[in-house]
């Protein structure tokens, strides 16, 4: 049985931050942002929004009726939930009007758990053959105003069915993956803000790598030549060059440009929007799938993916026939295209108003419903 992709979408809040304009704020150079990062601007989450809506409004552009009928399972990664006990699948099961006889399961290992959801997702469709899973990456990426992290900030989540016959990406069974106790990124459970060691966080993902690109070339025999191109875990899109160039002197000439090109096609949504955590490695892939113009179904495609603390994973998706027909390339380019540009006052003010301040009595239904039926267009009872 072939099990994969079936079908993907992207949601990414309304306002978004130019980082040359932020760079100047802080003092620092441009170039460092959009260069020696390589970002350019960064989703801006208002305070009416978070990791729920946002999977929601991904998860509400690809369910149809025959989905609705065939979900058996929904899965939400996310390392920024709103309660420590509630998943954040039952509030999308919800949302999404989908049947009460449903599992929903909320996963965390900080911007991993995406990848883990999805192998989730395949082995439970190859034991219940016709049924789908939906599987939600959804996270706020925040350090905190004037950090070294902030420029590398963002939001978003992705959605995805997992179904048997995907038009999209088949997922293969080839996955290698490792998990170590590293303290490189955390975010204590009474903080909103995570703490970090960039320059570890930085090494360890570009290590854990390569001790699992040489892992998965010895279980697989599959040799750099083979992909046409990587989807890489992108906190800053400048993290997957730097991964790459440890191994490009493996492929030849030609297929080193043809990497190159396909990790620019990679890096394009992500350069506007920033770090998803869970979605990020996702919406690498939807950005190569949507821009990069030579992959050809039955070509295969590498997928790492990262999470601090740390645990990592290494696979491969094989495109499909037809597969560009179903890729909401546009979709998401409009998305991106049409947010409202935040002056840095409007951001700082948004980002200490996001999700709940701690001098609220969390009655934490008031607050989240207030926040759901904003999103259903509800307030306070009435259709607004
Ligand atoms: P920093 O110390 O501000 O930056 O932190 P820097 O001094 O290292 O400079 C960054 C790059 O800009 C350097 O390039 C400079 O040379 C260059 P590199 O040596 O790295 O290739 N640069 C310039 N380039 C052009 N023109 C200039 C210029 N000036 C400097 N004028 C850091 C950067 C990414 C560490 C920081 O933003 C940070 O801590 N970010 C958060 C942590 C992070 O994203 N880590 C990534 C790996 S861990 C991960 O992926 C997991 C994560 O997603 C969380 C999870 O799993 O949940 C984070």
């Amino acid at each position: 049985m072939t099990i994969g992709i079936d079908k993907i979408a992207f949601y990414t809040p309304n306002y978004v931050l130019d980082l040359i304009t932020l760079a100047k704020v802080r003092g620092d150079e441009p170039d460092k942002y959009t260069i020696g990062i390589g970002q350019d601007r960064q989703a801006i989450v208002p305070n009416f929004e978070d990791v729920v809506t946002m999977g929601a409004n991904a998860a509400i552009k690809i369910i149809t009726a025959d989905d609705r009928a065939k979900i058996d399972v929904v899965i939400f990664a996310t390392e920024s939930g709103i309660d420590n006990s509630k998943s954040s699948a039952i509030y999308v099961q919800r949302l999404l009007g989908l049947s009460e006889f449903v599992r929903t399961i909320e996963l965390k290992q900080a911007c991993y758990a995406g990848t883990y959801g999805l192998m989730q997702a395949r082995d439970y469709v190859a034991t219940h053959p016709g049924k789908r899973v939906l599987v939600i990456a959804s996270d706020i990426a925040r350090y905190g105003l004037s950090t070294a992290g902030e420029v590398t900030q963002g939001a978003g989540a992705i959605a995805m069915i997992i179904s048997e016959t995907p038009k999209i990406v088949s997922i293969n069974t080839d996955s290698v993956y490792m998990s170590r106790d590293v303290a490189d990124f955390w975010r204590p459970i009474d903080r909103q803000e995570a703490l970090v060691d960039g320059h570890l966080s930085t090494d360890i993902y570009k290590e854990m790598f390569m001790t699992l690109w040489q892992r998965y070339q010895s279980q697989t025999k599959h040799q750099l030549n083979d992909f046409a191109g990587f989807a890489f875990h992108l906190p800053y899109t400048k993290m997957g060059k730097k991964a790459l160039d440890q191994i490009m002197h493996e492929a030849t000439q030609q297929h080193q440009e043809r990497l190159t090109c396909n990790l620019q096609a990679s890096q394009k949504f992500s350069r506007e929007v920033g770090n998803l955590y869970t979605g990020s490695v996702y919406l690498s892939l939807l950005s190569l799938l949507s821009n990069a113009t030579d992959l050809k179904s039955g070509e295969k495609l590498a997928v790492f993916s990262y999470g601090s603390g740390a645990e990592a994973e290494l696979y491969s998706v094989t495109l499909q026939k037809n597969f560009k027909n179903y890729v909401p390339a546009e979709m998401t380019q409009q998305l991106l295209s049409k947010r409202q540009v935040m002056s840095v006052d409007q951001y700082e003010a948004m980002f200490k108003a996001q999700l709940y301040d701690s001098h609220i009595d969390v009655k934490s239904d008031a607050i989240v419903g207030t926040k759901l039926f904003q999103f259903l267009g509800w307030q306070n009872g009435e259709r607004v």
